[in-house]
C-alpha cells in the first residue's frame, strides 16, 4: 500500500477504534515516550509559542504538549493539529479544545512561513508518501531554531534476540490484535509493512540534515521499539 489516499482511507475506517487499539497494543508506554519529548524539547523555552503537530491523528501527542507545557509553567500562544483524515480529526476534536485543526497533508500545509516554535509528527511520517516534500514543509513553517520532533518506528538495524521478538510482535501479534479489535486485519498488517519500508535512523538523519536542520538529539526506547529525533532549524531552504 504505497497510494496516499489509500492510507489515509485505512485511517479513516480505523478511527473510531484508534485510540484503544493503541493502548492495548502499546501497553500506555507510548505516553512516556511522548512525554519524554516534549519535556526535552519544552526546556529549551521560556516563553510563549507556537506549536504544530502534523498527523495528529486522535490527538495524543497535542495532550502530551499541553500537559508538559504546564509542568513547565509555559504558555502555548497556539496550538494546531494537522491531518487529512475526516475520521481521525473527529475523535481529536471530541478530546481536545483549544486546538486549531486543520484537514490537510504533510506536504502542504495552509499555514504561514517561519511561524512555528516546534512542529512534531509522532507515528506519522511513514504514513507521508511525499515524505522529502513534507520535510521541505517543515522547514518552511518553522522559524530558524525551531525544534522538529519525530518519533517513529524505523527499520531495524540490529539482529539478534531483541528484535527477533519485536518481528514477531510486529507481525504476528500485532495484526491478530489491532484486527480484533478494529475489525480492520489489513490495517494492522500494514503497520509492519510500512515500518519495514521505512527508513533506518541513521538514513533519516540524512534525509532531515538535508532538509535544513542540524540533528540535536537521536534516542531510541523500549529496546529501540520507538525512535525520536530532536533536530533544530538552522536555514531556509
Ligand atoms: C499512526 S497515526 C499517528 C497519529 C498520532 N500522531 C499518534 O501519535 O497517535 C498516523 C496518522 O498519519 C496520518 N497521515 C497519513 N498520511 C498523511 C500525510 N500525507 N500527511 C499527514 N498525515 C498523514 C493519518 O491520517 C494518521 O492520522
Amino acid at each position: 500500500m504505497q497510494n496516499q489516499e489509500k492510507i489515509i482511507d485505512m485511517f479513516n475506517e480505523i478511527a473510531p477504534t484508534y485510540d484503544k487499539a493503541n493502548k492495548i497494543l502499546s501497553f500506555g508506554i507510548d505516553a512516556s515516550w511522548r512525554s519524554t519529548a516534549c519535556d526535552l524539547v519544552l526546556k529549551n523555552y521560556n516563553s510563549s509559542l507556537n506549536i504544530i503537530d502534523v498527523a495528529c491523528g486522535t490527538g495524543d501527542m497535542i495532550k502530551a504538549w499541553i500537559n508538559s507545557a504546564k509542568k513547565a509553567n509555559l504558555t502555548i500562544n497556539k496550538i494546531t493539529g494537522i491531518d487529512p483524515s475526516v475520521e481521525m480529526l473527529k475523535v481529536a476534536k471530541e478530546k481536545i479544545k483549544n486546538c486549531e485543526f486543520i484537514e490537510s497533508k504533510a506536504d502542504k500545509m495552509n499555514i504561514p512561513s517561519s511561524t512555528q516554535d516546534i512542529l512534531s509528527i509522532s507515528y506519522g511520517i511513514r504514513n507521508v508518501v511525499a515524505r522529502t516534500h513534507a520535510l521541505r514543509e517543515f522547514n518552511r513553517v518553522l522559524k530558524i531554531g525551531g525544534y522538529l520532533v519525530v518519533l517513529e518506528f524505523t527499520k531495524r538495524q540490529k539482529s539478534g534476540l531483541i528484535a527477533k521478538i519485536r518481528d514477531f510482535y510486529l507481525h504476528k501479534i500485532l495484526p491478530t490484535i489491532g484486527g480484533m479489535i478494529s475489525k480492520n486485519k489489513e490495517a494492522y498488517e500494514y503497520l509492519p509493512r510500512s515500518i519495514d519500508g521505512f527508513l533506518d535512523s541513521n538514513e533519516f538523519c540524512s534525509e532531515i540534515k538535508n532538509s535544513g536542520f542540524e540533528i540535536v538529539m537521536v534516542k531510541g526506547f523500549s529496546m529501540d521499539i520507538s525512535t525520536m529525533f530532536i533536530a533544530k532549524k538552522v536555514k531556509n531552504i
